[in-house]
């Protein structure tokens, strides 16, 4: 059985990820993002994309995570990315809440998955240090981060 991935942001980076995640036909994609339409309108773009770019995988888009129910992976790029004269301190509560509410949902609908933040200041404030987050203690769950 093919793969799943859910990539939570359809912004820049998470829009690129499931570009790259395509093409490669690695997975099906699930792109979520909160601005309604848009991961919808993305993910579709993406998937009549297919036939010209030669590549055969499922992508949707929603703004629930119904949708994202037994992934194999999930990567998170949901967030502010960083504006002129904000620092990478600055980021981390602006994406404290954004990466909590992810990760539990993620946890609800895939609790076997691995999460990769792709936050800068991932290792501070990513998903597997959220400190009052249940599924920090569940033993299955694997954590991944990246730093810039
Ligand atoms: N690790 C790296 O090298 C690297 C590189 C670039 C960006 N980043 C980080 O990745 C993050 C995203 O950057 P971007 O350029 O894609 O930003 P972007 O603004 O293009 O996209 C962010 C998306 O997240 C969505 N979003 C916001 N809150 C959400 C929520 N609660 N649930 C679901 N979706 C939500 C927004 O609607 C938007 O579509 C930023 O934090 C940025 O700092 C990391």
């Amino acid at each position: 059985m093919r793969k799943k991935v859910t990539v939570v942001g359809a912004g820049n980076v998470g829009a690129n990820c499931a570009v790259r995640i395509a093409d490669k036909e690695l997975a099906d994609v699930v792109l979520v993002d909160v601005v309604e339409g848009v991961p919808q309108g993305k993910g579709l773009d993406l998937l009549q994309s297919g036939p010209v770019q030669g590549y055969d995988v499922n992508i949707t888009g929603a703004n629930d995570y119904e949708a994202t129910a037994n992934s194999d992976i999930v990567i998170i790029t949901a967030g502010v990315p960083r504006k002129p004269g904000m620092s990478r301190d600055d980021l981390l509560l602006a994406n404290y809440e954004v990466i909590k509410t992810a990760t539990v949902q993620v946890a609800k609908y895939s609790p076997d998955s691995i999460i990769n933040c792709r936050h800068q200041s991932a290792r501070r404030h990513g998903a597997g240090r959220v400190p009052d987050l249940e599924v920090q203690q569940e033993p299955r769950r694997r954590h991944g981060g990246h730093t810039g």
